[in-house]
């Protein structure tokens, strides 16, 4: 477990996958029933952008800092959120500042110190359980949720070259356990031969109803580089393949570098 979030905070990346998860936690709000969301990888919470790790790579510069100032409107509704937050928000900052009272959010972490940071973020929040426990095993635990409507963000650092396989079994043990939920899992582009059999491996597991939105800086051809990343979707709700591509596409035209390649898409993986 050498990785930790806050190297990476608020670069193209995060933009990208909090971007699509504000607009799917909206998306199930349409409906007043109370929502469960389940954060298996959730890493510190929230992250201080101008001191320690976050200072020191920067990245963050070629991300939140260009989406800021003069939000498009395409991004307006994340950059609220983001805005009205102060400290820059991982995903369960994020998702608990839209919780509606009769919401849940449940947290899983490894890391110690990650641990340590979520736990005092949201010490005595009765609507957030932080557990020290594996998301993947979590995906067995704690669905299904008792509300039976929600998300689960599966947002694992992929530090193995399993990590692919490890997310379409996870997402073929949340489907059967959750097979109304809306599951989302964030996955790095660096080149395309990984992300092709991670499809495969999904088409293979019978789940129906698959999107997979996708974001490119440049051709993925530089195997050493994040060239790009997506956000899978299983049972995306109503109008998620209409309203993404604009949103992806605002991201695109502020961070990136007109650059051979780029793109910004949604593509149907398993139909409904
Ligand atoms: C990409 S980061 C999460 C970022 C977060 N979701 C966000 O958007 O702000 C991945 C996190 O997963 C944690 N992690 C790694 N393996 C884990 C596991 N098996 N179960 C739970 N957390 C794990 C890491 O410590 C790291 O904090």
């Amino acid at each position: 477990m050498n990785y930790r979030h806050a190297f990476h905070a608020g670069n193209f990346a995060d933009c990208m996958k909090h971007a699509l998860l504000v607009w799917l936690i909206d998306a199930l709000q349409a409906k007043p029933a109370p929502i469960f969301v389940l954060d298996t990888h959730a890493g510190a919470g929230r992250y201080d952008l101008e001191a320690g790790p976050a200072q020191r790579t920067g990245e963050w510069r070629q991300g939140i800092d260009r989406l800021l100032d003069t939000p498009p409107p395409a991004l307006a509704r994340y950059l609220g959120c983001i805005h009205a937050l102060g400290l820059y928000p991982g995903s369960p900052a994020l998702i608990r500042a839209m919780l509606r009272p009769d919401d849940r959010l449940a947290c899983c972490e490894l890391h110690p110190d990650d641990l340590f940071q979520l736990r005092r973020l949201f010490a005595r929040d009765p609507q957030v359980a932080v557990h020290q426990r594996d998301g993947w095993e979590a995906l067995g635990g704690l669905l299904p949720p008792k509300e039976r409507r929600g998300l689960v963000l599966i947002d694992p650092p992929y530090e193995n070259p399993d990590e692919f396989s490890d997310v379409a079994a996870g997402l073929a043990t949340a489907h059967a356990r959750f097979r109304t939920g809306v599951l989302a899992a964030w996955y790095p582009i660096k080149h395309r031969a990984p992300v092709r059999g991670f499809f495969t491996a999904l088409q293979q597991t019978g789940i129906r109803d698959i999107v997979a939105a996708e974001f490119l800086l440049r051709e993925p051809v530089l195997p050493d580089r994040l060239n790009g990343c997506g956000l899978l979707v299983v049972n995306p709700p109503f109008r998620f393949e209409h309203d993404a591509p604009p949103i992806l596409q605002a991201l695109l035209e502020r961070v990136g570098h007109n650059e051979r390649g780029a793109l910004a898409a949604v593509t149907r993986i398993a139909d409904e």
